[in-house]
């Protein structure tokens, strides 16, 4: 089976239990500004966790691309990587544990479907802790499915979520399988490497709020999520992750290139490493970002430094290293991601650009890096010095640091960067304060004003202005779109003047629910990849947009419009700070 037809099969499985499909959103969350990246399938579907009508219905199902950063130092191993997409079912207070239980034990072990052996499963639950008690009904429904009774372990670790500082969580119970040889051992060990965690499902039944509180929740909800390459990894009946057959093109193409017969073990984890930063930075890339040195785009930047490092520890001498090595990439899943394919121009183009800009610097930074370490050791200063003036993402000075045995005071380069960053501890509070949970009047209103500046820029600027992203805390947006110069004064204060203008009016704002071929045709504004039913805002006849909401019901809600800066944030892409008075 290739990875198309398990996700295929997945889909088909929960269709025929009355799920809905709904859209694999972009990399970059929207209106939430507690975390980079779309980590979770459940993600994009926070405010219907949290009890706004999903316009598809109570019972969803979706592939979402996902990013994590948390297990990049563990990539290139069998099982870790940045990118990966995730297999995912909800119930939006539908059905509850019994279900959501029976419903992965289905779709692992029947004939039909994945026909894993019972046998190879090993099923972790949730021991219990003073906000919530042990989950001994999972565990009993597995017993009752016929899991042994030592193959399930219960386990304090066994919670997920919030994904960003607050929100929706509860605890999990998650399902492991036995990939090493032979019959599985009796007893299970989910610490032994062997066992492969291969879906984790949700019960989310609890909202943590900003002081570390938990609330039940207005509905009970099940959230979860398979990760589709271990899968894949265990149907292929392979070792690693990247000996299946979503990464033995990539691999192949990367061994191409290195041109050696034989490679050893180091390399191997090079080439990994490169099969994995170029994928995801081409998914990021096409999701709207580029290189820089915050948020995303700095992430954006490791991945494509790290790469280049190691394609050069390998002998690849090839310019463009990561757009040659993209190209496999767009060919794989431009069926599956059909803008990979239109963006593909772009995207080689980006990579390039950033290599030219690594190779300008990194000649003097590895001199630089020789001055500074004489004596076996590397200030938290240096190491930022590094990252601020010659670009060496921290990841590289710490394998630079490793490979010339060098201690490095980790510590000390987080603290530099947040200094960095502006990330002072009242500045921290400002932007992850907010919460992607929160739906405070305060959001709303920003929210609701965001959808007008779109409008606004592209009256006043031009109609090809796109959303690039957004985040909103509660004192502040953040919009960024495509415009290629700086705004003049007379701009911001025409924009100002026609935001005001609008507000002033007092004009209703809509909320509808239709078809998405429906909302494309009436002219509404879709900022990701959506399919099937959507809720559509609108405002007037001044703004149409496909969102998630939630709203305001009026302009005049909204008090004065103000922008506070307006700064480039990527080549191409502008940035604007606005508040309402
Ligand atoms: N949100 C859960 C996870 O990421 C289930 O998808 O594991």
């Amino acid at each position: 089976m290739k990875s198309n037809q398990l996700k295929k099969k997945y889909i088909e499985f929960f269709k025929s239990k009355k799920h809905k499909e709904i859209a694999n959103f972009s990399l970059i969350p929207q209106n939430d500004p507690t975390v980079l990246f779309t980590t979770a399938g459940m993600h994009p579907l926070v405010p219907y966790l949290l009890g706004e009508t999903h316009p598809a219905g109570k019972k969803l199902v979706n592939i979402q691309r996902c990013l994590r950063t948390g297990d990049i130092e563990e990539v290139g191993d069998n099982t870790h990587l940045t990118f990966f997409e995730m297999l995912g079912n909800w119930s939006l207070g539908e059905y509850w544990k019994k279900d959501a239980i029976d419903y992965s034990f289905e779709f692992l072990t029947s004939k039909k479907w994945l026909n894993f052996p019972v046998e190879k499963l090993g099923i972790t639950a949730f021991a219990g802790d003073k906000d919530s008690p042990k989950d001994e009904d999972s565990a009993n429904r597995w017993l009752e499915l016929g899991i042994s009774k030592k193959r399930i372990v219960y386990l304090n670790e066994n919670w997920w979520g919030p994904a960003g500082q607050t929100g929706p969580c509860g605890p999990c119970t998650e399902m492991f399988y036995w990939a090493g040889d032979g019959n599985a051992p009796e007893r299970f060990d989910p610490t032994d490497k062997f066992w492969i965690e291969i879906w984790n499902d949700v019960f989310m039944q609890y909202n943590k709020d900003s002081k570390g509180k938990f609330s039940e929740l207005k509905q009970k909800n099940v959230d979860t999520g398979m990760g589709t390459e271990r899968v894949m990894t265990i149907l292929e009946g392979k070792k690693s992750i990247y000996e299946t057959s979503i990464f033995i093109p990539i691999i192949n193409k990367i061994k191409d290139l290195v041109g050696l017969k034989k490679i050893n073990e180091v390399e191997e984890l090079s080439i990994r490493k490169v099969a994995d930063h170029v994928r995801a930075a081409t998914f990021l890339i096409n999701d709207g970002i580029a290189p820089s040195n915050v948020d995303q785009g700095y992430v954006l930047r490791r991945l494509i430094r790290s790469a280049i490092r190691h394609a050069r520890i390998l002998g690849i001498s090839k310019e463009n290293v990561c757009g040659e090595i993209s190209k496999e990439i767009i060919k794989i899943y431009s069926k599956e991601y059909s803008n990979l394919k239109e963006k593909k121009k772009i995207i080689i183009e980006e990579f390039n650009k950033e290599e030219i800009k690594f190779e300008q610097s990194l000649e003097r930074g590895l001199k630089k890096f020789n001055e500074m370490t004489k004596n076996k050791k590397l200030s938290g200063k240096n190491a930022f010095l590094l990252f601020q003036s010659f670009g060496f993402p921290l990841e590289m000075t710490r394998e630079l640091a490793d490979e010339h045995n060098v201690k490095i005071d980790i510590l000390g380069f987080d603290k530099e960067m947040k200094k960095h960053q502006g990330l002072s501890r009242t500045a921290t509070k400002g932007k992850f304060g907010s919460g992607l949970a929160d739906q405070s009047d305060e959001v709303k209103k920003l929210h609701t004003a965001t959808h007008l500046l779109h409008s606004a820029l592209r009256k006043i600027l031009n109609t090809d202005v796109e959303q690039r992203g957004s985040n909103i805390t509660a004192e502040r947006l953040r919009f960024d779109f495509n415009f290629d110069r700086k705004m003049t004064e007379e701009e911001k204060k025409k924009v100002e003047d026609l935001m005001n203008e609008w507000i002033k009016k007092g004009i209703k704002i809509k909320k509808e629910e239709m078809n998405i071929s429906k909302a494309k045709k009436e002219g509404a504004v879709g900022l990701f990849e959506y399919s099937g039913d959507v809720s559509v805002y609108s405002i007037g006849k001044v703004s149409k947009e496909i969102c998630t909401g939630p709203h305001v019901d009026n302009t005049n809600k909204l008090g004065i419009f103000k922008i506070k800066k307006e700064q480039s944030s990527s080549a191409g892409v502008r940035r604007i700070k606005a508040i309402l008075e």
